[in-house]
């Protein structure tokens, strides 16, 4: 199955000259979302995970079905005021300015192998700062997987863990 004929191209948003791709067509076909996950976690469960760490909000979207399925726990990385309880964050610069994600203090207890999943990897600032954020409270990361590459960003480059992606797009 090619998964890229499920993943909707939408001109011009969400801004003149960008092109996104939007997994909403994906999701809505339960084969092709099954595969999709399926291949997912053939990736993953070689790195043998404690949790799968989803990040908010598309990353929920393909994390929490993985992590029933390899049977790993499963956290949530959100952005910046939306946890309860005592969080920890971690701050990175975007192309103009700077954003926060945080998570639950105790979501990682200390040596933990937890995956990063997130939907999409463009220029890899937010894998990268998730990546951070977990290493910061303990555990490790073996490796992250994402459904989408967007390769002419170079993503990639800005990581330090092997990356599974699923569907590769050079424009
Ligand atoms: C998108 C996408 C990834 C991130 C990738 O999320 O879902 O999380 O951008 O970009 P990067 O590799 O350049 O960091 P977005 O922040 O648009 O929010 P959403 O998931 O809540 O829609
Ligand atoms: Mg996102």
């Amino acid at each position: 199955m090619d998964i890229k004929q499920h993943i909707r191209e939408v001109p011009d948003f969400p801004k003149p000259g960008i092109l996104f791709y939007d997994i909403s067509t994906l999701l809505m076909h339960p084969g092709a979302w099954q595969h999709t996950v399926r291949q997912m976690a053939d990736a993953i469960a070689p790195h043998k995970p404690d949790l799968l760490a989803g990040i908010e909000s598309r990353g929920f979207l393909v994390s929490a079905p993985l992590a029933l399925m390899l049977g790993c726990g499963f956290i949530m990385l959100r952005k910046k005021g939306k946890l309860p309880g005592a969080t920890v964050r971690h701050e990175y610069d975007l192309e103009y300015g700077s954003d926060i994600i945080e998570i639950q203090e105790g979501a990682v207890q200390p040596g933990q192998k937890v995956v990063l999943v997130d939907d999409l990897l463009a220029t890899g600032g937010t894998l990268a700062a998730a990546a951070e954020l977990i290493r910061k409270v303990g555990g490790q990361v073996p490796a992250a997987a994402c459904i989408i590459e967007l390769t002419f960003l170079n993503g990639r480059d800005k990581l330090d863990m092997p990356i599974t992606t699923l569907a590769q797009y050079d424009q």
